[in-house]
């Protein structure tokens, strides 16, 4: 029999029968419910492509398992424009051209609304740094996104 989960995600409430307990959130989001916005990298918790709101808080979507989080609110890269107007923190990105080949970026977007979120931005590039350093980014693109971040932060 199938294990049943109830997920609010990007603010709509979906219950989900798991085939498999062992399925992460990544998978179920990317293979399940096709929302490939966030990226599969490392598969291990070490790049941050992954990255997704938990109940607000930032995860590597990679490590977690889905039967874990019944009851949970998920919001994910497709979940922060509102219609048409782009979420601060995208903006910022587009502004400041904050990504080059693209892969990292909903991952980067969405640890930057976390960290924002948390208060824990603020102005100072090395604090951004350090709040960001959970998302690699293979093209060197971090100086326009530490700029993207403390721009949407204010
Ligand atoms: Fe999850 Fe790399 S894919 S941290």
């Amino acid at each position: 029999m199938p294990l049943s989960i109830t997920l609010t995600i990007n603010g709509e409430p979906r219950r989900i029968d798991l085939d498999d307990p062992r399925v992460t959130l990544l998978d179920l989001l990317r293979e399940r419910l096709d929302l490939t916005g966030t990226k599969k990298g490392c598969d291990r918790g070490q790049c941050g492509a992954c990255t997704i709101l938990v109940d607000g808080r930032r995860i590597n979507s990679c490590l977690a398992l889905a039967i874990s989080h019944d009851g949970a609110e998920i919001l994910t890269i497709e979940g922060l424009a509102r219609g048409d107007a782009l979420h601060p923190v995208q903006q910022a990105f587009i502004a400041h051209d904050a990504l080059q080949c693209g892969y990292c970026t909903p991952g980067q977007i969405m640890s930057a609304v976390g960290l924002i979120g948390e208060g824990q931005a603020g102005d100072d590039p090395e604090r951004v740094r350090e709040g960001m350093s959970g998302n690699l980014c293979r093209c060197g693109a971090y100086a326009g996104i530490t700029e993207a971040v403390i721009e949407a932060q204010r």
